[in-house]
């Protein structure tokens, strides 16, 4: 089956996002006496705002209002941390490949569960290297199931089976297989390895290597 697209993750795959997130959370945790180690924000890759709280609060039942601020208080400070970011946050080598998909006539489109994503994507000057945005807004029911990936492909006009989604949580890799799309898994392999393909990152990493990788 011939590849004609690829999703990709934005955080984590696209942007250098990832500590700014972990900070985040680590403000709202150290304000509620909560211990969140670097360790535990490797487990929240990928998951929607609301499911990281629940998992940093591990069992413990807040109000609805409550969960509500705690929330908005993470996004704040995020927010804070994202100010000065700039196309040179970019992570190594995605800013290369999406101009090399786009030059090979290939489409990309973004699979993203944050509710950032659009304005992420601006800052870095990739919006417009991008032909499709699914992001934390546009479905219900977040990775791991395969909702937002199969939105994507249907803005693409592709079936999954011709679409490579590329990933750098395990939530990404099992929506990826859910909705039966190709996979590229990036990072460490217990993170990853449930892809057809694992990279340590998209730096130097081109077109036909991605190609060659999923024969
Ligand atoms: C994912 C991140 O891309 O988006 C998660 O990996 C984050 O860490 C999720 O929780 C939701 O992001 P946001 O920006 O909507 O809070
Ligand atoms: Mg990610």
């Amino acid at each position: 089956m011939t590849i004609k697209a690829f999703i990709f993750d934005l955080d984590g795959v696209l942007a250098d996002t990832t500590e700014y997130h972990y900070r985040g959370w680590k403000y709202v945790a150290d304000e509620e006496g909560i211990p969140f180690t670097r360790e535990e924000n490797e487990r929240l890759r990928g998951i929607p705002r609301r499911e990281s709280l629940e998992l940093i609060l591990k069992g413990r039942t807040y109000p609805e209002d409550k969960i509500q601020a705690l929330m908005a208080k993470k996004n704040e400070h995020y927010l804070e941390l994202l100010r000065e970011i700039r196309p040179r946050d970019a992570l190594p080598g995605a800013r290369e490949l999406l101009e090399e998909i786009r030059r090979a006539g290939l489409k990309s489109a973004l699979g993203s569960a944050s509710k950032n994503a659009r304005f992420v994507i601006e800052r870095l000057g990739i919006a417009d290297l991008l032909d499709a945005i699914s992001d934390g807004n546009s479905v219900e029911r977040q990775k791991p199931a395969p909702d937002l990936f199969l939105r994507a492909a249907n803005q693409l006009g592709l079936p999954p089976r011709e679409c490579v989604v590329v990933e750098d949580a395990a939530a990404g890799i099992e929506a990826a297989r859910a909705g039966g799309f190709r996979s590229v898994g990036l990072g460490p392999r217990e993170r990853v390895g449930e892809a057809e393909a694992v990279f340590p990152s998209l730096e130097n990493v081109k077109l036909n290597d991605l190609l060659t990788a999923l024969k």
